[in-house]
């Protein structure tokens, strides 16, 4: 499974890198102002240093104004996708895209029809946000193990990105449903690693290897 990280901070993108732990970056507006830098800018910098794919998103509701942004972000980068919303227009918007070779991720996926649609459409890869739907007592990883067994039926080449994730546990669950990537923030990555008897471990096999060392003197 492919992880990507979902912020637009320089600085959590840079030690994923150095981790081995960046296959890709997910943007998207509140995330752009969280960075507080201009978007254009932050995307250009954050397409430097990771080698995988780079979502970036725009605000058009119309399909000519989606792909006219489509067509201006992917002057930025070799390593742009553009995010395009699971709308009606964001659907003629990805075919559109999808026959001139702009990479798209149509995202706000909360349902299973929207992300057969948008496979439909030529998507690159299809955001499910499982953590939103969790937030009004839906089943986000029942969307994904849905969406992934369609997907599985019809050899679509979209690939499922699960986004909106909010623990540890739903990258373990996106594994177990076969999704092609899970899109961390760096908070949750964090969590991935680490774990309390680990270190307890550790420390005791340091204590133990001090006080052998004691007795074989
Ligand atoms: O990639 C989509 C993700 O950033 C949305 O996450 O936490 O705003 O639901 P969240």
């Amino acid at each position: 499974m492919k992880f990507f990280l979902d912020t637009a901070d320089v600085e959590e993108i840079k030690k994923a890198v150095e981790l081995g732990m960046c296959d890709g970056v997910t943007t998207n507006p509140s995330l752009i102002m969280k960075a507080g830098k201009d978007q254009k800018q932050v995307i250009k910098e954050i397409c430097k240093i990771v080698d995988g794919s780079v979502s970036v998103e725009g605000i058009a509701e119309t399909a000519e104004g989606m792909i006219k942004e489509a067509e201006e972000f992917s002057k930025w980068a070799d390593n742009i996708v553009v995010k395009i919303p699971m709308t009606k227009e964001g659907l003629k918007a990805v075919r559109s895209l999808s026959k001139t070779g702009i990479k798209t991720n149509v995202t706000l996926v909360f349902s299973v029809s929207q992300a057969l649609l948008a496979a439909k459409a030529g998507a690159t890869y299809v955001s499910p946000f499982v953590g939103r739907l969790d937030d009004v007592s839906q089943d986000g990883m029942e969307l994904i193990y849905a969406i992934m067994d369609i997907f599985m039926n019809y050899n679509f080449e979209t690939e499922v990105i699960v986004a909106s994730i909010r623990h540890p546990l739903h990258v373990v669950e996106a594994a177990h449903a076969g999704a092609h990537i899970a899109t961390v923030p760096a908070a949750v990555l964090e969590k991935l690693w680490h774990h309390p008897l680990t270190d307890t471990g550790i420390e005791i096999f340091k204590e133990h290897h001090e006080k052998h060392k004691k007795t074989i003197k």
